[in-house]
């Protein structure tokens, strides 16, 4: 018996399904097809060699060869899938960014928290010094009617006191006149209104917020500024329970080494007036160029309710009495952090705000 022409095709197929099998890159197997299963692999010339056979032998044989032939094929293919696919895994490993290494390693900036500007944080600790005497906190709106930030407060239209606070008008295209609050004194008025109107007096409270005056900004003051208005309205009030108030607040707030004074003054709604002062903590009293060498520093107004204004909300001057003050929060920023020039406060520069977180 001859040897079959097939005798090696078992060899020649484990070979190739080896040699498959051992290949670990793409381009290796790629470069193998013609060999392993192409033109010049062992299938080809086997295929050759079954022109020896008998003719009825030839089928027979021919399927055998067909049979092994497809098995490496599929391994082929399968391989290299595969690798194909790994190799599409190692491209997009070798693609991928770790955005936080480069935010890390490439933005040149530090990546810093904010903080509450120097004029909220002082809002809040001067909210914290009344609370703990004992005020309440409210607010009110910064656009308001001529009513409430002139009129109920005793200055009556053409009255020469308007011109203590030079007016933003703000135009609606009504015959109401409308204004951004020149001080937070109008909220005196919405809470003596809401507190008749709730039958809930007496009042203690204060009421910090922004006002607005068409001022030119200097060392001193800004065209937008805060406040906070106090007021209590109670039986048997008396100017030395204001006096007492202030200088519990200017103990409390700026030190035992600073002192406040009161200085007679007029405002259309308080009888008697006062202007309230501290000691510029700049110069220590000597004088200086923020203190316009008066050793002295306005913080703001205050006085006995006047009877007009009750009248104007409809409370009993017989009955209740009280007192009202006024000061400004970016004045006792200005002298708590001894800030010679206010307009840093607005002026963001993150070298100067940074002093304050
Ligand atoms: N509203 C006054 C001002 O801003 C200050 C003030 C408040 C005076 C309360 C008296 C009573 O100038």
């Amino acid at each position: 018996m001859t040897s079959s022409p097939l005798s090696t095709l078992g060899d020649e197929t484990a070979r190739a399904l080896a040699a498959i099998e051992a290949a670990d890159e793409l381009g290796a197997l790629d470069e193998s097809h013609a060999t392993l299963v192409g033109r010049r692999s062992a299938f080809v010339a086997l295929q050759r060699s079954l022109g020896t056979l008998a003719p009825e032998e030839r089928g027979a044989a021919g399927a055998t060869l067909q049979e092994a032939r497809r098995r490496v094929e599929e391994a082929f293919a399968a391989r290299r899938a595969l690798l194909e696919s790994r190799e599409r895994q190692r491209r997009l490993d070798a693609d991928r960014l770790d955005l936080g290494d480069v935010v890390v390693a490439q933005v040149p900036w530090r990546l810093t928290l904010g903080h509450p500007s120097l004029v909220a944080s002082t809002q809040r600790e001067l909210e914290d010094v009344f609370v703990a005497m004992g005020f309440k906190v409210a607010d009110g709106p910064e656009v308001e009617s001529d009513w409430y930030n002139f009129e109920a407060l005793n200055i009556p239209p053409a009255h020469p006191a308007r011109g203590m606070w030079d007016t933003f008008y703000v135009d609606l295209g009504e015959p109401e006149t409308v204004v951004l609050r020149t001080h937070t004194s109008p909220t005196q008025i919405h809470l003596m209104e809401a507190a008749v109107a709730g039958g809930t007096l007496p009042v203690h409270s204060v009421m910090p917020g922004r006002c607005y005056r068409r001022d030119t900004p200097d060392a001193r003051h800004l065209a937008a500024f805060h406040q906070v208005e106090g007021l209590v309205v109670d039986r048997d009030i008396t100017f030395a329970d204001l006096a007492g108030v202030i200088e519990t607040f200017t103990k409390a707030y700026f030190g035992e080494d600073i002192d406040a004074r009161l200085r007679p003054a007029y405002f259309p709604f308080t009888e008697p007036s006062a202007e309230f002062e501290i000691t510029c903590t700049i110069c220590r009293g000597a004088g200086c160029r923020t203190c316009s060498q008066t050793g002295w520093i306005e913080l703001g107004g205050c006085g006995m309710l006047d009877p007009a204004v009750f009248d104007a909300v409809g409370i009993d001057p017989e009955e209740w009495s009280g007192f009202a003050f006024g000061f400004g929060i970016d004045r006792c920023a200005q002298m708590r952090y001894q800030i010679a020039d206010m307009r840093a406060l607005i002026e963001n520069d993150v070298r100067f705000l940074e002093q304050f977180s």
